[in-house]
């Protein structure tokens, strides 16, 4: 299966998460923003990593058939390993794991195998250690700004300081890595989480909570770029 173009990495991206749009009318959801944004963002919860459920390869193959936008799949699940394969079937151009799962490196490892960008994500609570021995095995870094499991809470800006340091890394090391956040972005932390190093923005109420989600999600570009 071909793989949609990701974009420059490093180049600022809005990736609208439709966690927080009407799941029975998702393919509509994905293409009113269609012209609007970079990416798309679609959360897969288990029930057992995050107190949730959400949705599985199948919802990305049925959206696959009406986006053509890169789908950054960021999986909140426990066995990650087991389900990589039906992901990158379904048309899934970037699997992000959680660094808190057993066996994220080899997850990783997987992604790329199967011809798709490899992320790997951490919580909150989880230090910048934890990420560093990984960061020149993969893609895209997505520091969660809420603790996973819920669209619409309030960003925590202690974790600015955790993408600042990802940031700094990548740079030294002259790495090809994007530098995602993902948690409470609006009109208001967008620009703060460029300012710390985030090159990509993950919004769900910010954009589908919105009346008017394409307009929402164009203010939130301006807002990000107007710092950087
Ligand atoms: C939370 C998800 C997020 C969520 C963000 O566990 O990973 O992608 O949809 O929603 P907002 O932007 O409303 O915080
Ligand atoms: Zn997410």
């Amino acid at each position: 299966m071909s793989r949609v173009n990701p974009g420059p990495v490093g180049a600022l991206k809005i990736a609208p998460s439709l966690l927080s749009a009407d799941f029975g009318h998702l393919s509509q959801a994905a293409t009113s923003v269609d012209q609007e944004v970079d990416w798309l963002h679609l959360d897969v919860m288990d029930g057992h990593f995050v107190p949730n459920i959400t949705i599985g390869p199948p919802v990305v193959a049925s959206l696959r058939q009406h986006s053509e936008r890169f789908f950054d799949c960021h999986l909140m699940i426990s066995e990650p390993r087991r389900y990589l394969e039906a992901f990158a079937q379904a048309g899934a151009d970037s699997c992000t794991v959680h660094v808190e799962v057993p066996d994220a490196a080899r997850a990783l490892a997987d992604a790329r195998a199967l011809g798709m960008r490899a992320g790997l994500a951490a919580n909150p609570d989880t230090p910048f250690e934890a990420l560093e021995p990984h960061l020149g095995d993969l893609d895209l870094v997505l520091i969660m700004s809420v603790f996973p499991g819920f669209g619409g809470q309030s960003f925590m800006p202690e974790v600015l300081e955790k993408v600042t340091l990802v940031r700094r890394a990548v740079e030294d090391g002259g790495l090809l890595v994007d530098v995602e956040i993902d948690g409470g972005i609006d009109l208001a932390t967008a620009p703060r989480a460029v300012a710390a190093g985030a090159n990509v923005l993950v919004a769900g109420s910010a954009i589908f909570g919105r009346p008017d989600p394409p307009a929402a999600a164009r203010a939130l570009r301006d807002a990000a770029g107007s710092l950087s």
